[in-house]
């Protein structure tokens, strides 16, 4: 059974970006992938620095994250969209997992992988920006980004005050993106 990590690049306990990985997360999981959602608050690390990695090695919260994606085939990513780019968040958790430890592949929590991205915002374009970048980032580390990706606009009026996505075209959308990430991710581990 493949297996699928999915997360959000937003540290917001009420984010929009982890209503709609939730989301898509539904969908992954009726199209028969175990998909484990996790929230990168509980991989908290400081702001990549050589200097510091170099004296401390990689902290504990960013060496739990790499383990996690090791242990996945791919990834469903949200990404808040700020000042037109994907979030700082997502990209220092990035930067931590892509570090190399004995015994380790380059790359290994990435490389040969599968990525499905989204973005939900208020704005009207949804984060697409956002996405533009984070495909290019995905892409030079080594995944293989489905071509299919949604940026959902306006997306306060899409969610209820629980976080769950309840706009029914919206829904639609996330739980088809969810279907296809698995049918490319089962294509690329059977070869
Ligand atoms: C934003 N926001 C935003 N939205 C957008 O569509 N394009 C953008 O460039 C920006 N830029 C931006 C910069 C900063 C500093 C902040 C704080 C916000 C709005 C942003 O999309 C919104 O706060 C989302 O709700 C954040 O995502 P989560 O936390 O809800 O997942």
């Amino acid at each position: 059974m493949c297996k699928l990590l999915a997360f959000s690049g937003s540290l917001r306990q009420h984010s929009y970006n982890h209503s709609i990985v939730v989301a898509a997360s539904e969908g992954a999981r009726a199209a028969g992938c175990k998909v484990t959602i996790v929230h990168l608050n509980d991989f908290k690390a400081p702001l990549f620095s050589e200097e510091d990695e170099a004296v401390s090695g990689i902290p504990d919260g960013a060496k739990k994250l790499k383990t996690l994606m090791m242990e996945h085939d791919g990834f469903l990513i949200a990404t808040p969209e700020y000042n037109s780019s994907y979030s700082a968040a997502l990209k220092n958790a990035i930067d931590w997992a892509s570090r190399m430890e004995d015994g380790e592949k380059p790359l290994q929590a990435f490389k040969g992988k599968t990525a499905v991205i989204m973005a939900a915002s208020p704005g009207a374009l949804g984060g697409i920006r956002a996405l533009a970048a984070l495909r290019t980032l995905l892409a030079n580390i080594g995944m293989y980004v489905h071509p299919a990706q949604q940026a959902i606009g306006k997306v306060s009026g899409l969610v209820d005050t629980s976080g769950k996505v309840v706009d029914e075209a919206t829904l639609k959308k996330l739980h088809a993106l969810g279907k296809q990430s698995v049918t490319y991710t089962n294509a690329l581990k059977n070869g």
